[in-house]
């Protein structure tokens, strides 16, 4: 059976967006692969962020992933930190990389723009590394990822590529794996940007999991349209109204196409009310089950710990044989 893995960082609070493009293909193909799922601890310190948040953080995800539908009969859990592997891994991975190449990353380049006074850029800088490590450690074939990792898995495939054609093959090439539709769910405020979870957290345009649901139908009721006052889908000059049409076919499950012909001759305010209620419907089911497993702390640290004992395991072997590989096992 191929391995499936995804990663996800703690930081800022997991959106809508977060859930279409990359946790919902996960759950549902979960049951067809090896499949693991971690959180990228370490990758979240790439820039500061205070200790008690990214402690809360990491227990928020665990329990909305289990929410989402993880199945642990078929899928590890674990926290990055707690399999050293990756590390291990992710510095003889740096040493695959040039710097003139990492310098070129969009993510190194947009986001060395925004650090703050407590941060460096050399985490930002070898974040490459560690991400490619992080997949080929498992010798993984799938990597379900929102739009914007498209560059970090083409990234893991060449070093992975460059690794095995100095020393034979030992590494797995991975595909990155983009939903058709809503990879790119955008702010409802302005649609020409995505939706993303370091958006501020009173942010009218972005709609987050386990934000108050009557917060949620506000954003999504005066999420910007445009004034013709006819829905059908056009990226280009209709931003707001084809971002409204891609959420409400991803939750419905329908085509682009079905959702257009079905809301066609609804007004805008009619429309909303119904995406507003989809949504809503959507996130309270899961909200509904997130409490139960959050309010249980014991239980989320022990999912966690048992998931990182069994990835470690897998880890440690394919660390045992690039040693060999690359002669320092004696
Ligand atoms: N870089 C990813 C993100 O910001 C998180 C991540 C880290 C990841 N390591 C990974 C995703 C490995 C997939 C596979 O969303």
């Amino acid at each position: 059976m191929k391995t499936m893995i995804t990663g996800v960082r703690p930081t800022g609070k997991i959106t809508l967006a977060n859930y279409i493009g990359g946790i919902k293909k996960f759950i549902e193909q979960q049951k067809d692969y090896n499949s693991l799922i971690f959180i990228a601890d370490i990758h979240g310190l790439t820039t500061y962020i205070d200790p008690n948040e990214i402690r809360n953080n990491i227990l928020d995800i665990t329990a909305l992933y289990l929410a989402c539908g993880i199945d642990l009969s078929h899928t590890l859990i674990f926290q990055q930190s707690d399999v050293l592997e990756h590390c291990n891994l992710g510095f003889l991975m740096s040493f695959q990389c040039s710097v003139g190449e990492l310098s070129r990353m969009t993510q190194y380049k947009s986001k060395k723009a925004e650090l703050s006074k407590k941060d460096k850029d050399m985490g930002l800088f070898i974040y490459p590394a560690l991400m490619a490590a992080d997949i080929l450690l498992y010798d993984a074939s799938i990597v379900p990822v929102g739009a914007d990792q498209r560059q970090h898995i083409e990234k893991t495939r060449d070093l992975g590529e460059r690794f095995n054609k100095i020393y034979g093959k030992t590494f797995e090439l991975p595909e990155y794996q983009i939903p058709k539709i809503g990879s790119k769910i955008m702010n409802l405020q302005n649609p020409s940007v995505k939706m993303s979870k370091s958006a501020p957290k009173d942010d009218k345009g972005t709609i987050f999991m386990l934000d108050d649901i009557e917060i949620t139908k506000k954003k999504i009721m005066s999420a910007c349209t445009d004034s013709e006052g006819k829905i059908y889908f056009d990226e280009d000059n209709k931003p707001g109204i084809s971002n409204l049409l891609s959420i409400i076919a991803v939750i419905d499950d329908l085509s682009i196409e079905d959702v257009s012909k079905k809301y066609k001759d609804y007004t805008y305010n009619d429309f909303k009310t119904e995406v507003a209620d989809k949504v809503i419907d959507f996130i309270l089911k899961i909200q509904n089950e997130f409490y139960k497993y959050r309010n249980n702390e014991e239980y989320l640290k022990k999912i966690l710990k048992d998931g990182a004992d069994k990835a470690r395991n897998l880890a440690n072997k394919k660390m045992e044989e690039v040693k060999k590989i690359i002669g320092l096992k004696l």
